[in-house]
């Protein structure tokens, strides 16, 4: 009877190493995946700053400013990761969006509006064949839904549009009202605030408008004039002028 409970003991033992090294080499796996994702991302960043250094630098803002809203809302660590790599893919589609419209200083005509309008959708192609990026895609692609069903491409309308693309607009429009442009000043945290909320509820969700704001309210305290992010190593300007 002892010699069977030793042998079983001894199973048991076994068993147990067995599956403390199947788990370090399921964490060791999950970590080569996310350095390998974290590797592609970065690439595929580098093109689009070689395109257009200032979308580069946007997208890199627009990741700050959703990461804000989205830790001010109580998204959780691997959502927020998320949250920051669909940010930082929002424009990549740009990419395929002509120079003579992409970097035009003056006001689009109707047909080159119509061209940058492909951007969310482009952004969508390139990252959906990866599959990691599968849901990354979809939200990038519909960063310009609008919360009344007026937006592009697919007139999504209120929750209908992913979270994660709700935030990104805000975000985005943020950036693009507060940074400075060669042919124009950027405007004050202030008067952004108020156009955000005097669009909320026709643009942008009303309720993510209120979490952005008390957010900024508190980096403003902050105080600091640099942010870094998760998945793209460097400092970077919260000042864009
Ligand atoms: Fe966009």
């Amino acid at each position: 009877m002892s010699k069977i409970s030793n042998v079983l003991s001894l199973k048991q033992a076994q068993d147990e190493k067995n599956l403390e090294k199947l788990n370090s080499e399921v964490s060791k796996l999950k970590h080569e995946r996310k350095k390998f994702c974290e590797q592609a991302a970065k690439t595929l960043l580098r093109a689009l700053d070689a395109k257009d250094n200032y979308t580069f630098g946007h997208s890199m803002r627009v990741a700050y400013y959703s990461l804000a809203l989205g830790r001010e809302y109580g998204l959780n660590e691997e959502e927020l990761y998320e949250l920051e790599l669909s940010a930082l893919f929002h424009d990549i589609g740009k990419i395929g969006v002509p120079d003579s419209v992409l970097l035009k200083p003056s006001r689009l005509e109707e047909d080159e509006f119509l061209k940058m309008k492909k951007h969310p959708s482009l952004s969508y192609e390139i990252l959906q064949d990866f599959d990691v990026f599968q849901e990354v895609a979809v939200y990038a692609k519909h960063h310009h839904e609008r919360f009344d069903g007026r937006g592009y491409p697919d007139n999504l309308k209120g929750e209908d549009i992913p979270l994660f693309s709700r935030i990104i607009l805000i975000a985005d429009t943020f950036d693009a009202m507060t940074s400075t442009r060669p042919y124009r000043k950027g405007l004050s945290y202030d008067i952004a605030f108020s156009e955000l909320l005097e669009f909320s509820g026709s643009q942008f969700d009303p309720g993510l408008v209120q979490v952005f704001t008390k957010a900024m309210s508190k980096e403003v305290l902050k105080n600091e004039e640099t942010f870094h992010l998760s998945i793209i190593d460097g400092n970077f300007a919260k000042n864009a002028a």
